[in-house]
């Protein structure tokens, strides 16, 4: 193997990140520019081997995603994902080339549904398509992975006569995708065990695994595919992905970790930058943690019976079988005011695991100051959604420069927004509405001439005390898209219109990188057949 591979050690299992782009392809998560490049940053911090940093032929903004991590992000392989044609390998492989180390990921569904439902390919299609695509994605790049999509529903013979091809034309990885999360950790184990003893220099590839959780099994699969040779997990972070989405990076990484005497295997991730990559992959995406998610949710480290903290109080190791400190969660009831320095700051954004560049520390210190004069005390959640929000400024053209409201009960509620847009020009816009949040939203709709459909709207206190600060988070509908758009404020109608101001950002980048549209996808089955 040569140099670009991601580690050459037998028992090193080699943690693919998925989180940009299957991760991306959960509702509603669709990210910026920026705030992808902030999370691959954060994933080569966190020690992933690879990262998946998008579909490059999906959008000119897809592809332009994937170059900008692939320049800036140094560590990770930078991989693309590639239909099997030439046409998205090319792509692929232009987004991803400036990266130091780069790997082109090309799939093709191989199982009965697909080929019959999907792309109407006989058998024989399937494995010449295949074996074309990589044969000429190898060309271009030493580093090349094949899926045989659908992998778990495919027939053994064909599954492993189609791998087979594969290898002898250039892959260097070989992913099993259960892509519809069918399948159970026996049958899982078979397939991969069916494979190592059928395929010809099946040892001289990586194994890979790729699990989906429509039954809650991605995990559990992942492991028990790790116990039958494969030595990649394919994982997103908080396990965001597809319908009930992917494998977990941080459960299935705390279970090799935890477990270790019983894998007997390794991963280079510092578990201690697990807490704080998680925290920003949600905040930046809009799905919360779930309160009693594994490793990083709120209740995972809490002993709430009094059996358990008597247990706890006499040793940890009678109820905890990780400490909270391994993934970096060190939360504290140490109150920040507005007397606190900037080296009490630094400490505490230190200790919650964030390592901030000093021009991000001054933002972070202005805006607490800011805070401490509208809050008498800040708590983690206060410093750490500081911390983890980059300002309205960085996510579009749009700036609310005041919000004026007006409500009084029995009679309809006005706004008055006036807002900046980056090309310099300005527009003030009054309206009325069911309330302040309502008319606000309908001033900033008529202000920027984009109007939407609001299907879903939430508040919530992030800390704790009278004064707390709000979370507002809209998800809304745009041109058949969904977006949504969150802020906070110690003012909740404040809170509200920003994140109001963060959808009409998204919508208006989203127009320079849209996902691929039905059409297109209809087109997958004709561009597995054309050209390579
Ligand atoms: O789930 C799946 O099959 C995939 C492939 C592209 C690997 O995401
Ligand atoms: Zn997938």
């Amino acid at each position: 193997m040569d140099s670009n591979h991601a580690t050459t050690d037998q028992n090193r299992v080699v943690i693919f990140d998925t989180t940009l782009r299957d991760g991306e392809q959960s509702p509603g998560c669709s990210m910026m520019p920026a705030e992808k490049l902030r999370i691959a940053k954060a994933l080569a911090d966190l020690g992933v081997d690879v990262i998946e940093a998008g579909f490059p032929a999906a959008s000119k903004g897809d592809w332009e995603s994937v170059h900008t991590i692939a320049r800036e992000v140094k560590g990770p392989i930078i991989c693309g994902l590639a239909r099997s044609s030439r046409e998205d390998i090319d792509k692929a492989y232009s987004a991803i080339k400036i990266a130091a180390r780069h790997r082109i990921h090309v799939f093709l569904a191989t199982s009965a549904i697909h080929r019959e439902h999907k792309l109407n390919m006989a058998k024989e299609e399937i494995l010449r398509a295949a074996v074309d695509a990589v044969r000429y994605a190898h060309s271009l790049c030493a580093d090349v992975e094949f899926s045989p999509e659908d992998a778990s529903r495919t027939e053994l013979e064909f599954l492993a006569q189609v791998v087979e091809a594969v290898i002898a034309a250039g892959a260097t990885t070989i992913n099993i995708p259960d892509t519809v999360g069918y399948t159970t950790p026996q049958e899982f184990m078979e397939v991969f065990a069916y494979l190592k003893q059928h395929v010809r220099d099946i040892d001289q590839v990586v194994l890979s695994v790729h699990c989906h959780n429509d039954l809650g099994m991605a995990v559990a699969n992942s492991l028990s595919a790790a116990l039958a040779g494969a030595r990649q997990i394919e994982c997103t972070i908080n396990g965001i992905g597809e319908r009930a989405g992917n494998c977990s990076l941080e459960e299935v990484v705390m279970a090799l970790k935890t477990r270790e005497s019983f894998y007997g295997l390794t991963t280079g991730i510092n578990s201690a930058r697990l807490y704080p990559t998680s925290r920003l992959v949600s905040t930046i995406t809009g799905m919360p943690i779930p309160r009693n998610k594994a490793i990083v949710g709120e209740n995972a480290f809490a002993h709430e019976s009094g059996i358990h903290q008597h247990g706890m109080l006499k040793h940890h190791s009678t109820y905890e079988i990780m400490r909270p400190q391994d993934v970096g969660l060190s939360r504290t009831h140490l109150v920040l005011g507005k007397h606190s320095g900037r080296h009490a700051l630094r400490e505490r954004i230190r200790e919650l695991g964030f390592d901030l560049p000093e021009a991000e520390l001054n933002r972070v210190f202005d805006e607490f100051k800011a805070l401490a004069d509208k809050k008498k005390e800040l708590f983690d959640g206060d410093i750490e959604s500081l911390v983890l929000r980059a300002g309205d400024s960085a996510v579009g053209p749009w700036l609310i420069e005041t919000l004026w409201t007006s409500a009084t009960s029995g009679s309809a509620a006005s706004a008055v927004v006036r807002l900046a847009h980056s090309d310099g020009h300005h527009v003030e816009q009054g309206a009325t509405g069911d309330g302040p949040i309502d008319a606000s939203f309908k001033a900033i709709e008529l202000a920027t001439g984009i109007s939407i459909k609001l299907n879903k709207f939430e508040v919530r206190s992030v800390t704790e005390g009278e004064d707390a600060q709000g979370e507002a988070i809209v998800y809304v509908e745009h041109n058949q898209r969904s977006y949504r758009g969150s802020s906070i404020s110690t003012n909740i109608i404040e809170s509200s219109a920003r994140a109001y101001i963060e959808v009409i950002n998204r919508i208006d980048a989203s127009r320079n990188s849209a996902p691929p549209t039905h059409a297109q996808l209809e087109r997958t089955a004709q561009l597995a057949k054309v050209t390579v």
